[in-house]
């Protein structure tokens, strides 16, 4: 199921990719304004921020209007005050009514992204593993940061003004075909030949600006790609080649920059000229109507004011149409996390509370479709013992250990827990019972108690976390740390040592106290003194729970109570140490390799 999404998903994405300049069709504008709903807007904010709008708005058509009364009446001194009086208060009016609702648009757009990237945040903590392998982070992250940013944006630019600006365009042209209808038909034959040059001119710059977009989200990734693995890029001396990737995507960048910058520079003097002829054509055939009596001075100076009332909006229709545009891409892309399938939640049995044995029955799994990595797995994992995987690289260990946190679901067969499916229980009940140490010891920002406590889900206090610590062998060296359990670990645990991490990875597990515990090579970058000391501890821990563990080192795990071969994703042998040196060929060459070596390292002591 989970690869039927994967393909549909792709095949999406591929669509979006091909056609940059995907129109704001009514589809599009729909799943816009249905995404925009979904993020409870402030509905009374923005009704008043309207209505505040609109007053602007009327206020602003009728300054031009007073204006008119003020110069024409220059004679009737008595008017005069009242016509001024009129139009400080349309002034103010104005001024107050901008202000308010300037605020309160922008109180909404924030509320709606807010809202909108809470819901993306969950959303993205519930996705399951497979997207977060088949989508770079960079992209998941810019989704939550900027491609709600654009939302925003034409929230508080455009979308209320969008009704003020209808009304002061279709009000602005009533009263100037009011005031003269022979110069407004003239005027209105030039509004098409303005349109006819600046809306191709909008889809182009909406074309460039899709590109760097896309070379921002490309430059980004590289970044936080190089920043977060300095130290490989140091160690193999590739600066230099790293320096070049990105200063590629910092030129490709300039480049639509300029290409930008070319258009920009069209439109600014086009416009101006435009703009310049109109007022030339209304002041000369307006003088000539003023002089033949037919206007008023006061008309013409009201034309002229009422003319810059109408362009204004209507110059922002001319983005708006690109705007649209990308606001229509980014819901898309939006939508695309909303709508991926969750992992599946609750409305199932709590995990059962005593040990089971686990079985796995027929599990095969791949995570690209064609490219299996998992067999027909066929095994039992008996409660409260210890079992060992052993096996080459890349045979499919740890994929198993995924599959038993439920972080993949198996393509065909079944995983049991005593005889109820794992997929029958929440997830959240399951991988409760379960304590697992990863192979490369995740670490969060924060200091070491933050770290051994970590999704504990209650408080803890110092003696029980240090109890846990000491278990784990890992309580001397946290309290040689300069602040002891309260020593910041850095990003990722980068201040500790490999081993280190490895040892308070194991007192977190060991502080959950889990049914189930799963270390997936624990004791790999210990040196052999502190491995044994660990091994010990892990002794202790093992009683009484169920044990799995991976390792390479076949004498961590000789006294496991069941060893399971894993070679290319088969599973190809099981038992005890010593019936698999019996009867498995490739576990006793596997065997004699490792104790000859060791036997090679005892000597050198
Ligand atoms: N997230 C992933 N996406 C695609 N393929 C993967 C992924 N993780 C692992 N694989 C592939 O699955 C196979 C099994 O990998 P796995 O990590 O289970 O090996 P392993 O037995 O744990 O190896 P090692 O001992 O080196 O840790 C490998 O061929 C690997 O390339
Ligand atoms: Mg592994």
């Amino acid at each position: 199921m989970e690869k039927e999404h994967h393909t549909h998903q792709d095949e999406q994405e591929e669509q979006m990719k091909e056609k940059p300049g995907k129109r704001p069709d009514k589809a599009g504008m729909g799943r816009f304004i249905k995404l925009i709903a979904s993020a409870h807007p402030p509905k009374a904010i923005l009704i008043i921020a309207l209505i505040l709008t609109l007053i602007q708005t009327i206020a602003g058509l009728i300054v031009p209007m007073m204006t008119k009364g003020l110069i024409d009446g220059l004679t009737f001194s008595s008017l005069n005050r009242m016509v001024i009086v009129g139009l400080l208060g349309a002034f103010v009016l104005q001024a107050v009514a901008s202000a308010v609702s300037i605020y309160m648009l922008n109180y909404a757009g924030h509320k709606i992204v807010a809202n909108l990237r809470k819901r993306l945040w969950h959303k993205i903590l519930s996705l399951p593993i497979p997207y977060f392998d088949r989508n770079r982070s960079g992209d998941t992250m810019s989704r939550v940061t900027n491609d709600t940013s654009l939302i925003m944006n034409l929230i508080t630019e455009y979308l209320v003004n969008l009704i003020s600006n209808v009304i002061a365009i279709i009000g602005g042209i009533a009263l100037l075909f009011y005031l003269d209808w022979v110069m407004t038909l003239i005027i209105m034959a030039i509004v098409p030949l303005t349109a006819l040059i600046l809306f191709p001119v909008g889809r182009k710059m909406y074309r460039i600006s899709k590109k760097q977009q896309d070379e921002m989200a490309d430059l980004t990734s590289v970044l936080s790609q190089v920043i977060g693995e300095i130290r490989l890029v140091k160690a193999y001396g590739t600066e230099s080649r790293e320096a070049q990737a990105g200063e590629d995507r910092i030129y490709r960048m300039f480049r639509f920059g300029l290409q930008e910058s070319r258009i920009l520079a069209l439109v600014g003097p086009i416009s101006t000229f435009l703009l310049t002829a109109v007022l030339v054509i209304i002041l000369g055939v307006g003088g000539v109507r003023v002089a033949s009596g037919v206007l008023t001075a006061g008309d013409l100076v009201a034309f002229i004011l009422l003319l810059f009332q109408v362009i204004t909006p209507m110059a922002q229709f001319t983005t708006l149409y690109s705007r649209l545009q990308k606001v229509v891409g980014a819901t898309e892309r939006i939508q695309t996390i909303l709508d991926h399938e969750e992992e599946p939640l609750e409305l199932k049995q709590e995990a059962a509370k005593e040990s089971r044995d686990i079985i796995l029955r027929d599990v095969a799994f791949s995570y690209t479709e064609g490219e299996e990595v998992l067999h027909n797995a066929n095994l039992v994992i008996p409660a409260n013992r210890t079992t060992a995987f052993v096996g080459p690289s890349g045979s499919g260990k740890s994929t198993l250990f995924s599959l038993l946190e439920r972080f993949y679901v198996p393509d065909t067969g079944e995983i049991r827990y005593g005889d109820e499916p794992i997929s029958s229980y929440t997830l959240s009940s399951w991988r409760s019972k379960i304590g697992y140490v990863s192979q490369e010891s995740s670490m969060m920002t924060g200091t070491v108690r933050d770290n051994i406590t970590y999704g504990l889900g209650r408080e803890a206090d110092l003696e029980e976390v240090r109890r846990a610590a000491t278990m784990a062998y890992a309580d001397t060296f946290i309290m040689d740390l300069p602040q002891g359990y309260n020593t910041e670990v850095g990003e990722r645990g980068m201040k500790l040592s490999g081993g280190q991490r490895q040892r308070i990875a194991i007192a977190r597990a060991l502080l959950r106290s889990p049914d189930i515990l799963m270390l997936d090579e624990a004791t790999s970058s210990l040196d052999s003194s502190s491995e044994h000391e660990v091994q010990k501890a892990l002794a202790n821990l093992m009683e009484g729970r169920t044990t799995i563990v991976i390792a390479h080192r076949l004498s961590t795990v000789v006294h496991s109570d069941q060893i399971i071969v894993l070679d290319k994703g088969k599973v190809t042998g099981a038992g005890t140490h010593t019936e698999l040196l019996e009867s498995h060929q490739v576990y006793r060459e596997l065997a004699q390799k490792q104790f000859v070596e060791m036997g090679e390292r005892s000597m050198e002591y």
